[in-house]
């Protein structure tokens, strides 16, 4: 297999869609968003329109198209308001099901008819504390056969400490989605890429190697040929923490923070998505929707932990959010300059090290389960 071929190749990208994306659980959205009835976040899944809405009866998912001429029910990415296609007023109840046709007599529809074509298509959803998942298979696995009940565990306690005022941002990123969410478990780029946004944060790991010629040396741990064997869905879901240096931050007399530490809390959240606490203070969601083979959506969602009362932290979001993009930018001209090299060195596999094990682990468990090679 070709590098171009994984990460910039159709027929790769396809076999994601159907093989990854429309048959595991991803993470969609938080569960403030839907918190009153009506409440519906719409947004795509690997290019299919999904929604979210909280009814009477609880959470539903939906494929967010209308039964009448396809057009899509909820433009809005955030909205409450009746579960109607705009288009040409179709009304849907809470089951996702045709409720009323305005001017229903034009159409000439027979009972039959409007019962066998008036269902929109429904999907999986859960919520694991603050975190929604959905799963757009028509027979989803349990989500702990996805994940370790450990992981689901601090998930849904780290999350539960959100705050319900959040802040987000999402643009497109030239690049395949897999180069971001290898970025993300790559923690050896940091003091490279971000020598003075986010390394300064870090406290040095007493078993760096700081030897330049550390790397000719003969090693036990060998990175070439590894067997990876069966390899576990469950693992390539996992957290990790560091200790970082903070300042004593202002805002924390007004939070209930999450633990009492100052550590860096990371959740890689297979298949895409890198969720963080710094401090326990403040949370951060990103995720990486892939478009096309060589096009994802990033999308970034920052929340401080619960506020104990009614404080204005929109400045705060804002500051926290706006450096926050300026990490990401630093790490957007690398992996934009990964993919544009990938066509001009297609046959030549990655020299990677020992320390890069998680993200060859990724792509070894996708290249047997997904493009089954
Ligand atoms: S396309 Fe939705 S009502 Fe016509
Ligand atoms: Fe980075």
């Amino acid at each position: 297999m070709q590098m171009s071929e994984i990460y910039a190749g159709t027929e790769f990208f396809d076999k994601e869609k159907s093989g990854l994306y429309e048959k595991y659980w991803i993470y969609y959205c938080q569960r403030s968003y839907l918190s009153k009835v009506g409440d519906t976040f719409s947004r795509n899944v690997c290019g299919n329109p999904v929604s979210v809405r909280q009814t009477e009866k609880g959470l539903i998912a939906f494929q967010n198209i209308c039964a009448h001429r396809k057009a899509t029910i909820f433009l809005e990415e955030h909205s409450n308001r009746p579960f109607v296609c705009k288009y040409h007023g179709w009304v849907y109840d809470s089951d996702a099901t045709l409720n009323k046709i305005p001017n229903s007599q034009i159409y000439g529809f027979t009972n039959e008819k409007v019962d066998a074509c008036g269902k929109l298509r429904r999907y999986s959803v859960i919520a694991l504390g603050e975190l929604i998942f959905i799963n757009l298979s028509e027979n989803p696995i349990p989500i702990e056969e996805q994940f370790h009940q450990q992981f689901i565990d601090e998930l849904t306690e780290s999350s539960n400490h959100f705050d319900d005022c959040v802040i987000s941002t999402a643009w497109d990123a030239h690049y395949n989605w897999k180069l971001n969410f290898e970025n993300v478990m790559d923690w050896n780029h940091v003091r490279f890429v971000h020598p003075s946004s986010f390394a300064p944060l870090q406290v040095k790991n007493p078993n760096d190697i700081d030897s330049s010629e550390a790397w000719k040396k003969d090693s036990s741990e060998k990175s070439e040929n590894v067997d990876f064997g069966e390899i576990n869905i469950r693992d390539l879901s996992y957290s990790s923490q560091s200790d970082v240096s903070l300042p004593e931050r202002w805002f924390r007399k007004h939070i209930n923070r999450f633990k009492d530490q100052n550590k860096y809390y990371n959740w890689f959240i297979f298949p895409n998505v890198n969720y963080c606490s710094i401090g326990g203070d403040h949370f951060l969601i990103q995720q990486f929707d892939p478009i096309s083979p060589s096009l994802s959506n990033y999308r970034l969602e920052i929340m401080t932990a619960k506020r104990k009362e009614a404080v204005n932290f929109y400045p705060l979001l804002k500051a926290l959010i706006e450096g926050e993009k300026r990490v990401i930018n630093e790490d957007i001209v690398y992996l934009e300059s990964q993919q544009a090299n990938l066509s001009k060195t297609s046959t030549t596999p990655y020299f990677q090290g020992v320390n890069e094990m998680p993200l060859r682990r990724f792509i070894a468990w996708i290249t047997k389960n997904v493009y089954q090679k």
